[in-house]
Protein backbone atom coordinates (compact mmCIF):
# COMPACT_ATOMS: atom_id res chain seq x y z
CA UNK A 1 0.00 0.00 0.00
CA UNK A 2 1.00 3.30 -0.77
CA UNK A 3 -0.10 6.16 1.04
CA UNK A 4 -0.25 9.89 -0.50
CA UNK A 5 -0.36 13.79 0.69
CA UNK A 6 -1.94 16.04 -1.70
CA UNK A 7 -1.99 19.63 -0.36
CA UNK A 8 -3.90 22.36 -2.15
CA UNK A 9 -2.61 25.41 -3.71
CA UNK A 10 -0.21 26.84 -1.10
CA UNK A 11 -1.06 30.62 -0.58
CA UNK A 12 1.94 32.88 -0.03
CA UNK A 13 3.50 33.00 2.96
CA UNK A 14 1.10 32.23 5.47
CA UNK A 15 0.56 29.21 3.47
CA UNK A 16 3.82 28.57 3.59
CA UNK A 17 4.07 28.87 7.69
CA UNK A 18 1.04 26.57 7.59
CA UNK A 19 2.61 24.08 5.80
CA UNK A 20 5.80 24.01 7.73
CA UNK A 21 3.77 23.84 11.23
CA UNK A 22 1.75 21.09 10.04
CA UNK A 23 3.50 18.76 7.76
CA UNK A 24 6.16 17.41 9.67
CA UNK A 25 3.26 15.99 12.66
CA UNK A 26 0.97 14.70 9.65
CA UNK A 27 4.17 13.15 8.28
CA UNK A 28 4.64 11.19 11.81
CA UNK A 29 1.64 10.35 12.10
CA UNK A 30 0.70 9.00 9.01
CA UNK A 31 4.44 8.16 7.09
CA UNK A 32 3.47 9.41 3.43
CA UNK A 33 4.95 7.72 0.91
CA UNK A 34 5.02 10.75 -0.95
CA UNK A 35 3.74 13.96 -0.62
CA UNK A 36 2.68 16.79 -3.59
CA UNK A 37 1.38 20.21 -3.30
CA UNK A 38 0.02 22.83 -5.88
CA UNK A 39 2.33 25.19 -5.37
CA UNK A 40 0.78 28.19 -7.61
CA UNK A 41 0.16 30.66 -4.99
CA UNK A 42 3.19 30.22 -2.97
CA UNK A 43 5.08 33.53 -3.87
CA UNK A 44 2.60 36.48 -2.22
CA UNK A 45 -0.27 34.62 -3.79
CA UNK A 46 0.90 35.31 -7.31
CA UNK A 47 3.47 32.22 -8.45
CA UNK A 48 6.40 30.82 -7.36
CA UNK A 49 10.00 31.58 -7.42
CA UNK A 50 13.21 29.27 -8.01
CA UNK A 51 13.49 29.89 -3.61
CA UNK A 52 10.23 29.25 -2.71
CA UNK A 53 10.31 25.80 -4.46
CA UNK A 54 13.40 25.17 -2.78
CA UNK A 55 11.91 26.23 0.37
CA UNK A 56 8.78 23.93 -0.08
CA UNK A 57 10.80 21.07 -0.71
CA UNK A 58 12.94 21.66 2.30
CA UNK A 59 9.33 21.57 4.43
CA UNK A 60 9.41 17.80 2.83
CA UNK A 61 7.11 18.40 -0.18
CA UNK A 62 8.31 15.85 -3.03
CA UNK A 63 6.25 17.01 -6.08
CA UNK A 64 5.36 20.72 -6.63
CA UNK A 65 2.52 21.49 -9.23
CA UNK A 66 1.11 24.84 -10.54
CA UNK A 67 -1.52 25.94 -12.88
CA UNK A 68 -2.13 29.28 -14.62
CA UNK A 69 -0.55 31.28 -12.21
CA UNK A 70 3.62 29.84 -12.92
CA UNK A 71 4.27 32.61 -15.40
CA UNK A 72 3.73 35.26 -12.74
CA UNK A 73 7.54 34.99 -11.28
CA UNK A 74 9.66 35.84 -14.58
CA UNK A 75 12.34 34.36 -12.59
CA UNK A 76 10.84 30.21 -12.27
CA UNK A 77 11.19 30.18 -16.05
CA UNK A 78 14.73 29.45 -15.43
CA UNK A 79 13.79 26.83 -12.39
CA UNK A 80 11.22 25.19 -14.32
CA UNK A 81 13.99 24.35 -17.27
CA UNK A 82 16.04 23.01 -14.41
CA UNK A 83 16.04 19.35 -13.40
CA UNK A 84 13.83 19.64 -10.47
CA UNK A 85 10.41 18.58 -9.28
CA UNK A 86 8.39 21.74 -10.47
CA UNK A 87 5.64 20.89 -12.30
CA UNK A 88 3.67 23.13 -15.08
CA UNK A 89 0.53 22.01 -16.91
CA UNK A 90 1.53 19.57 -19.23
CA UNK A 91 -0.83 20.72 -21.95
CA UNK A 92 0.25 24.27 -21.74
CA UNK A 93 1.45 25.37 -25.72
CA UNK A 94 4.91 26.23 -24.42
CA UNK A 95 7.09 23.82 -26.24
CA UNK A 96 10.03 22.39 -23.79
CA UNK A 97 9.45 25.64 -21.20
CA UNK A 98 9.79 23.08 -18.39
CA UNK A 99 8.00 19.48 -17.68
CA UNK A 100 4.08 18.46 -17.13
CA UNK A 101 4.89 15.31 -15.63
CA UNK A 102 7.50 13.48 -13.75
CA UNK A 103 7.81 9.24 -12.20
CA UNK A 104 9.33 9.23 -8.86
CA UNK A 105 10.23 6.57 -6.01
CA UNK A 106 9.41 7.31 -2.45
CA UNK A 107 12.79 7.42 -0.66
CA UNK A 108 11.74 4.68 1.69
CA UNK A 109 10.44 1.89 -0.91
CA UNK A 110 12.88 2.72 -3.88
CA UNK A 111 11.23 -0.58 -5.78
CA UNK A 112 8.05 1.92 -6.42
CA UNK A 113 7.41 4.55 -9.14
CA UNK A 114 5.15 7.28 -9.19
CA UNK A 115 3.96 9.22 -12.14
CA UNK A 116 2.91 12.67 -11.19
CA UNK A 117 0.85 14.50 -14.08
CA UNK A 118 -0.43 18.15 -13.72
CA UNK A 119 -2.89 19.40 -16.08
CA UNK A 120 -4.96 22.44 -16.62
CA UNK A 121 -8.57 23.23 -17.60
CA UNK A 122 -9.73 24.89 -20.60
CA UNK A 123 -13.33 26.53 -19.65
CA UNK A 124 -13.07 29.94 -18.14
CA UNK A 125 -9.33 29.70 -17.50
CA UNK A 126 -6.24 30.32 -19.85
CA UNK A 127 -5.40 28.77 -23.63
CA UNK A 128 -3.98 25.17 -22.96
CA UNK A 129 -4.14 22.25 -25.07
CA UNK A 130 -7.18 19.76 -24.77
CA UNK A 131 -6.59 18.28 -20.93
CA UNK A 132 -8.61 15.23 -21.85
CA UNK A 133 -6.52 13.87 -25.44
CA UNK A 134 -3.32 15.21 -24.08
CA UNK A 135 -3.62 14.57 -21.01
CA UNK A 136 -4.30 10.69 -21.72
CA UNK A 137 -1.65 10.72 -23.83
CA UNK A 138 0.91 11.73 -21.37
CA UNK A 139 -0.70 9.26 -18.71
CA UNK A 140 -0.36 6.42 -21.37
CA UNK A 141 3.48 7.47 -21.91
CA UNK A 142 3.94 6.92 -18.15
CA UNK A 143 2.11 3.40 -17.63
CA UNK A 144 5.01 1.16 -19.17
CA UNK A 145 7.11 2.62 -16.03
CA UNK A 146 4.14 2.77 -13.41
CA UNK A 147 0.66 1.82 -12.62
CA UNK A 148 0.49 4.46 -9.81
CA UNK A 149 -0.59 7.80 -11.29
CA UNK A 150 -1.86 10.73 -10.12
CA UNK A 151 -3.39 14.41 -11.64
CA UNK A 152 -3.41 17.27 -10.77
CA UNK A 153 -6.12 18.84 -13.05
CA UNK A 154 -5.94 23.09 -12.23
CA UNK A 155 -9.28 23.87 -13.69
CA UNK A 156 -12.23 26.28 -12.78
CA UNK A 157 -15.67 24.62 -13.48
CA UNK A 158 -16.42 21.44 -12.03
CA UNK A 159 -18.00 19.84 -14.76
CA UNK A 160 -15.00 20.06 -16.85
CA UNK A 161 -13.23 18.23 -13.48
CA UNK A 162 -15.60 15.59 -13.20
CA UNK A 163 -15.62 15.01 -16.35
CA UNK A 164 -12.54 14.37 -16.74
CA UNK A 165 -12.25 12.57 -13.52
CA UNK A 166 -14.57 10.19 -15.33
CA UNK A 167 -12.52 9.86 -18.70
CA UNK A 168 -9.39 8.93 -16.69
CA UNK A 169 -11.14 6.56 -14.30
CA UNK A 170 -9.07 3.13 -13.74
CA UNK A 171 -6.06 4.87 -15.78
CA UNK A 172 -5.16 6.60 -13.09
CA UNK A 173 -5.04 6.20 -8.95
CA UNK A 174 -5.25 9.71 -7.86
CA UNK A 175 -7.20 12.64 -9.36
CA UNK A 176 -7.56 15.67 -7.84
CA UNK A 177 -8.67 19.23 -8.75
CA UNK A 178 -7.22 22.50 -7.87
CA UNK A 179 -7.56 26.30 -8.77
CA UNK A 180 -11.16 27.14 -7.29
CA UNK A 181 -8.65 26.62 -3.41
CA UNK A 182 -13.24 25.64 -1.98
CA UNK A 183 -12.80 22.34 -1.19
CA UNK A 184 -15.21 20.14 -2.06
CA UNK A 185 -17.05 17.09 -0.27
CA UNK A 186 -17.65 14.91 -3.17
CA UNK A 187 -14.41 12.47 -2.52
CA UNK A 188 -14.62 9.12 -3.47
CA UNK A 189 -13.72 5.90 -5.43
CA UNK A 190 -14.50 5.97 -8.77
CA UNK A 191 -16.26 3.14 -10.44
CA UNK A 192 -12.66 2.09 -12.10
CA UNK A 193 -10.85 2.29 -8.88
CA UNK A 194 -9.66 6.40 -8.48
CA UNK A 195 -9.36 8.37 -6.23
CA UNK A 196 -11.14 11.88 -7.21
CA UNK A 197 -12.20 15.12 -5.24
CA UNK A 198 -13.15 18.07 -7.48
CA UNK A 199 -11.47 20.31 -5.82
CA UNK A 200 -8.70 19.66 -2.97
CA UNK A 201 -8.95 23.76 -1.37
CA UNK A 202 -5.98 25.70 -0.29
CA UNK A 203 -3.60 26.16 2.30
CA UNK A 204 -4.58 30.21 3.36
CA UNK A 205 -7.28 32.63 5.12
CA UNK A 206 -10.62 30.75 6.05
CA UNK A 207 -12.29 33.88 6.00
CA UNK A 208 -10.71 35.49 2.66
CA UNK A 209 -11.91 35.63 -1.35
CA UNK A 210 -10.10 32.23 -2.19
CA UNK A 211 -6.68 33.38 0.14
CA UNK A 212 -6.81 37.27 -0.46
CA UNK A 213 -8.03 39.50 1.89
CA UNK A 214 -11.74 39.86 1.34
CA UNK A 215 -12.21 44.05 1.55
CA UNK A 216 -10.02 44.91 -1.90
CA UNK A 217 -12.22 42.00 -3.56
CA UNK A 218 -15.34 42.85 -2.55
CA UNK A 219 -14.70 47.00 -3.41
CA UNK A 220 -13.76 45.28 -7.20
CA UNK A 221 -17.25 43.82 -7.03
CA UNK A 222 -18.43 47.02 -6.16
CA UNK A 223 -16.68 49.41 -8.38
CA UNK A 224 -14.69 47.68 -11.12
CA UNK A 225 -11.82 49.41 -10.26
CA UNK A 226 -8.43 47.59 -10.57
CA UNK A 227 -7.45 46.49 -6.87
CA UNK A 228 -4.02 45.57 -5.48
CA UNK A 229 -4.19 42.04 -3.87
CA UNK A 230 -3.23 41.31 -0.81
CA UNK A 231 -3.25 37.40 1.27
CA UNK A 232 -5.04 37.44 3.96
CA UNK A 233 -2.54 36.48 6.81
CA UNK A 234 -4.86 35.86 9.53
CA UNK A 235 -6.79 32.28 10.49
CA UNK A 236 -4.85 30.20 7.70
CA UNK A 237 -6.04 26.53 7.06
CA UNK A 238 -4.73 23.58 5.79
CA UNK A 239 -6.92 21.87 2.97
CA UNK A 240 -5.42 18.30 1.66
CA UNK A 241 -6.25 14.86 0.76
CA UNK A 242 -4.56 11.62 1.68
CA UNK A 243 -5.27 8.64 -0.61
CA UNK A 244 -3.91 5.41 -0.16
CA UNK A 245 -3.17 3.16 -3.02
CA UNK A 246 -2.65 -0.63 -3.74
CA UNK A 247 1.10 -0.67 -5.56
CA UNK A 248 0.69 -3.93 -7.59
CA UNK A 249 -2.53 -2.64 -8.91
CA UNK A 250 -2.41 1.14 -9.34
CA UNK A 251 -5.98 1.12 -8.05
CA UNK A 252 -7.03 3.30 -4.93
CA UNK A 253 -8.00 1.81 -2.10
CA UNK A 254 -9.45 5.31 0.03
CA UNK A 255 -9.60 9.09 -0.07
CA UNK A 256 -9.69 10.84 2.96
CA UNK A 257 -9.87 14.69 2.85
CA UNK A 258 -7.91 16.99 5.57
CA UNK A 259 -9.27 20.85 6.68
CA UNK A 260 -7.67 21.90 9.57
CA UNK A 261 -6.29 24.97 11.39
CA UNK A 262 -3.14 25.74 11.58
FE1 LIG B 1 -4.41 28.69 -7.12
FE1 LIG C 1 -5.06 28.70 -10.41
Amino acid sequence: MVKLLFIGDIIGRPGRRAVASLLPGLKAEHGFDLVIANGENAAGGFGITSKIADELFGLGIDVLTSGNHIWDQKEVEAYLRGDNRLLRPANYPVGDLGRGSLVISPAQLPQVKIGVVNLAGRVFVGPADCPFREGREVIEKLKPETDIVVVDFHAETTSEKNALGLYLDGLVSLFVGTHTHVQTADERILPGGTAYITDVGMVGGRNSVIGMKSDRVIKKFLDGMPQRYEVEKSEPWFSAVIAEIDESSGRALSIRRLNLPA
